[in-house]
């Protein structure tokens, strides 16, 4: 059991703003970008960042573990740092300011807290399981809305077959909704939280680039497909998460979350 999450609440948020003041910095000088994968990029701002975020959580909890999207996984136990240094690198690295740095703490099966900041817009939203979400300490609700209004964000990778992909898109504009794709998992998840958009959808994705917006979205009384199922923690998985009115078209029209998908929960 984890005895001290007021203490690591306080901790998250504060490294959360610290690490994206830090992207911040890099964002606005020249610096080094590689490309790791098809279109998945890296930047000598990502591993820095990471390392400041581990090296600040260390030095208050020595003896918790940490999964990083850089650094991968480190150390054991039931207390769990998952870390996406910059959230939408490749617009990071082409100077668009839409990034984050996003933060999720897991105690033991339990996703407990949560913290994403985005420097370049001033918001800094985080959430608790059971307290609700936050952003900027504005309390988070979603939206529902008539499915021919609503706006879905359905993320892409090279991770997932382009072929899929389109046929998402069409399934999701067959339901008279329109979509989006703004190149960041972790702050397309937030804006759920927030209201601003109705759903995300992604056929592949990291816990890292979903786990603190996930229970941003829940505590926001939306709902999401049970990402964790299938080990999703260490090999990822598919993500549906939207607003409660819009489940059972999403769920049509994606496939993400269905019955036989197995602890598949309302998150409310
Ligand atoms: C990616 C972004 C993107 C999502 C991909 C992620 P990165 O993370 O979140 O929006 O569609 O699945 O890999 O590379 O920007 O850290
Ligand atoms: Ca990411």
């Amino acid at each position: 059991m984890i005895r001290d999450l007021d203490s690591r609440e306080e901790a998250i948020v504060a490294v959360a703003r610290e690490a994206g003041e830090l992207a911040r910095e890099f964002f606005s000088k020249p610096i080094e970008i590689k490309l790791k994968g098809k279109q998945d990029y890296i930047t000598e701002a990502d591993g820095q960042v990471e390392r400041m975020i581990i090296s600040r959580l260390k030095a208050r909890f020595p003896n918790d573990a940490f999964l990083g999207e850089e650094g991968g996984a480190e150390g054991a136990g039931d207390a769990l740092w998952v870390i996406d240094p910059i959230d939408g690198t490749a617009n990071f690295a082409h100077g668009i300011p839409h990034f984050c740095v996003s933060i999720a703490f897991m105690a033991g099966t339990e996703l407990a807290l949560g913290a994403i900041a985005a420097p370049m817009y001033g918001e800094l939203y985080r959430a608790r399981a059971g307290r609700g979400a936050f952003l900027n300490d504005r309390p988070m609700r979603v939206t529902d809305a008539d499915i021919k209004q609503a706006v879905v964000e359905l993320g892409w990778s090279s991770r997932r077959p382009v072929r899929a992909y389109t046929a998402l898109i069409e399934r999701v504009l067959g339901t008279g909704a329109t979509f989006l794709r703004a190149g960041s998992g972790a702050l397309g998840l937030a804006y759920v939280a927030a209201g601003r958009t109705h759903g995300y959808c992604e056929m592949h994705i990291n816990s890292w680039d979903t786990l603190a917006g996930l229970l941003m979205v829940r505590e926001a009384g939306g709902w999401s497909n049970d990402f964790l199922a299938s080990d999703g923690l260490r090999r990822g998985n598919a993500v549906l998460a939207c607003a409660p009115g819009l489940k059972d078209a999403l769920v049509t029209a994606t496939g993400v979350g269905q019955a036989n998908e197995k602890l598949e929960r309302r998150i409310s």
